[in-house]
């Protein structure tokens, strides 16, 4: 191992729960063997063949390495769950000692870091965006102490669609003394290149992201997270074992092999996503369209509730963000097809 190497190893060792560090897996039967067998009377399974009589395969190794392949990154870099979801707990309940940890939230950003952190007791720092939604540097430095495990970011940010600045990024991966979470749900919809390609550089940088928004399946469950080898190797002992289902695990590798239809979606997406804040700037309830790079806009209307209620009385639903601070008075409004879309503005030029 290069000096490097082990310096990270260590790095990252010293920022996870000391009892996990050792934590013996659960070891699947098939851990044991990796050939193919004519008759496998190993796991307890039904032998009549239903096409999912059989358990799935614990490592997702091929899914895992498609994935690798797409990102430019090494399979050791590469985890699957169940959603990105999985990801933010699991890296919690990796990190956080209960009722002595913190983790580091923005907001107004995702909630599930938060209550992830507090379903393990650990305690949240909130340090809110600054007024054009950027992350206050200073103030997170300033909040931060040797036991602040986890810095969360979000990048295109969820609920305001904006990226945050890649110098206030870098600064952080410099002097935050945790692991650096930059979740990429939205990257899909963005001009931006992913941190991923920093992660040689930055051993406490993890990226998430997932096959939820710019691929369609939500349904699926199916988020990623890339990291140093060593954490992806932690993660992997602290999960379920068939975390992942054979179907998911089979549907995901498909539709990342047959990208086409998936990228044409999402250059509609940026193209109805241009066109919707140009048309919503001008409605006169509207009073701000924000800038988004993710597959949504975060809009300010005169009267946010009133609007909320007229859309839902024409069957349209979209999120109310007005009481969340920072949000005041705004809708998040995903973007539809060109069809609904339309609907949309057309019941908006009533209020
Ligand atoms: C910023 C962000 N991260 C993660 C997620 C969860 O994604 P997944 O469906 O992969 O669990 C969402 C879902 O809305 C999100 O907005």
């Amino acid at each position: 191992m290069s000096a490097f190497a082990t310096t990270a190893t260590a790095a990252i060792d010293a920022l996870v729960q000391p009892h996990l560090l050792d934590l013996q897996p659960y070891a699947t039967a098939r851990h044991e063997f990796a050939g193919t067998a004519e008759v496998y009377l190993d796991a307890n399974e039904s032998p009549f063949n239903t096409a999912l009589n059989r358990y799935p395969d614990p490592a997702q190794k091929d899914l895992r390495t498609e994935i690798a392949l797409q990102k430019g990154l090494r399979l050791e870099q590469v985890f699957t769950g169940q959603g990105s979801d999985e990801a933010i707990d699991l890296l919690t309940r990796l990190c956080c000692r209960p009722g002595k940890d913190e983790v580091i939230v923005c907001p107004p950003t995702y909630g599930v870091y938060a209550i992830a952190a507090r379903l393990q007791q650990a305690k949240v720092v909130e340090v809110p965006l600054t007024a054009d939604f950027q992350l206050d540097v200073a103030s997170i430095l300033a909040a931060s102490s040797a036991n602040s495990k986890i810095l969360w970011l979000c990048s295109p940010n969820n609920p305001t669609g904006n990226l945050m600045e890649e110098a206030a990024i870098l600064e952080l991966l410099r002097a935050f003394p945790g692991l650096v979470v930059v979740d990429e749900a939205y990257i899909d919809f963005a001009q931006s290149k992913s941190w991923s390609s920093v992660l040689a550089d930055f051993p406490r940088l993890v990226v998430l992201q997932t096959l939820s928004k710019g691929w369609g399946l939500a349904a699926l469950r199916l988020g990623m997270a890339f990291a140093h080898p060593r954490l992806i190797e932690l993660l992997q002992r602290i999960k379920s074992p068939y975390n992942l289902s054979g179907p998911s695990q089979q549907t995901a590798l498909e539709r990342l092999q047959n990208a086409t239809e998936t990228h044409k979606q999402i250059d509609l997406l940026v193209a109805e996503r241009q066109q919707l804040a140009t048309d919503l700037s001008q409605l006169p309830s509207v009073l701000q369209v924000y800038p988004s790079q993710a597959n949504f806009l975060l809009v300010r209307f005169q009267n946010a509730r009133a609007t909320y209620e007229l859309l839902l009385q024409n069957g349209i639903l979209v999120r109310d963000r007005s009481t969340v601070p920072g949000c005041n008075g705004c809708l998040r409004i995903s973007i539809g097809t060109p069809t609904e879309n339309q609907k949309l503005l057309q019941i908006l030029l009533q209020a």
